[in-house]
């Protein structure tokens, strides 16, 4: 299992020719809690690069939404970004106050959240949010130029132009999705954050946002975060797979080396745990349990599940090192 650094492998197609948009350098966001901190997000770091989809993939509470929150700087109380910067086109978000985050956060950076499609106000028309969320943050606009807009946004997201005249109770889940999508692409964003974009539809419908998304990223050329569970949608979308475990980064890759080479013991029980209909067999079940986020363990975050746990993973926590050509990984058996 041991690989040298030095391996050689073929050179895959590096993501690192375009800029990043996004820089995140040791991110740390903490709950406070009566009985400790709860350390949610600790000691991230990832990129994501011009016209790439990153999804960030990992067990329930293990950071993924703190960190899709951390960088729309939109953490609530308990939490606070204690450390660690957010660089968006080189700007750091983790210092921006008042204005200046506004401008940014609305301009460059859109959110689809956890439940979007429940978000959208009832009682007003598909037309006049999205045309309100246009004209709240680059003022009032000619009604015909606007119209067309929301129109075009409308198509370039799939839907038909009659919907610019519905109620959202007029539209079924995956449509409802797909008008969030419209509104988070209204104005040009340099980054979209998708939280669970396709959780609650039916697999068609899935498959028909996950679509929907692919185009607006290949029209657009905008970068995306997607965080989802679906391992198979994961490998339909993504470019690159980012794996959270407990509050840290453990593996990050282009999606097809995950899926053919996972490195880090806690991906490879993930990706182990697709059930595949021509083998049925029992599915794996990571055994053990997640340590308190209160209370780190030394060493390694996954010692208390990892099958490999040796020695050295008991005191000394890896850090996450490209071991193959743009193949990130925090796991002992990889470095020497
Ligand atoms: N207000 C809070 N107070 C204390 N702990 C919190 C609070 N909000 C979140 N947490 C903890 O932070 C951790 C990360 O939560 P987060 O919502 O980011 O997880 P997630 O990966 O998005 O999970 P899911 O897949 O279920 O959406 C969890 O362990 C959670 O219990
Ligand atoms: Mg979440």
């Amino acid at each position: 299992m041991t690989v040298s650094m030095t391996h050689v492998v073929e050179e895959p197609k590096s993501p690192k020719d375009r800029k990043a948009v996004l820089e995140i350098n040791n991110l740390k966001v903490y709950y406070a809690t009566p009985t400790g901190n709860v350390r949610a997000v600790d000691n991230v770091s990832f990129k994501v690069y011009q016209g790439e989809i990153v999804g960030l993939v990992g067990e329930s509470g293990c950071g993924k939404t703190t960190t899709a929150m951390a960088i729309l700087r939109l953490v609530q109380p308990p939490g606070r970004i204690v450390g660690g910067e957010i660089l968006l086109d080189g700007i750091n978000l983790a210092t921006l106050h008042g204005q200046g985050l506004r401008d940014v956060r609305w301009n460059r950076l859109a959110l689809i959240p956890q439940g979007a499609m429940n978000s959208l106000n009832p009682v007003m028309r598909i037309s006049k949010q999205i045309g309100d969320a246009i004209e709240t943050h680059e003022g009032r606009q000619s009604g015909r130029q606007l119209k067309e807009r929301i129109l075009s946004l409308l198509t370039t997201v799939g839907l038909p132009s009659r919907v610019y005249n519905m109620y959202p109770h007029e539209l079924s889940g995956g449509m409802k999705q797909r008008a969030c999508i419209a509104m988070a692409i209204a104005l040009n964003p340099s980054l979209i954050i998708a939280d669970e974009p396709t959780s609650a539809l039916d697999v068609v419908v899935q498959r028909v946002v996950g679509e929907t998304l692919l185009d607006v990223k290949e029209r657009l050329g905008v970068s995306m975060i997607i965080i989802g569970h679906d391992m198979g949608l994961m490998a339909q979308l993504v470019d690159r797979l980012a794996v959270m475990y407990a509050g840290r980064m453990v593996e990050i890759s282009p999606v097809e080396t995950v899926f053919e080479e996972p490195l880090h013991p806690y991906t490879q029980l993930l990706i182990e745990s697709i059930p595949s209909i021509k083998e049925r067999k029992p599915l794996k079940l990571t055994e053990g349990i997640t340590h308190d986020l209160r209370n780190p363990p030394p060493g390694c975050i996954f010692q208390l599940r990892c099958p490999h746990v040796h020695e050295k993973c008991l005191a000394v926590d890896p850090p996450l090192l490209e071991v193959r050509p743009n193949h990130h990984v925090a796991c002992h058996l990889y470095y020497e």
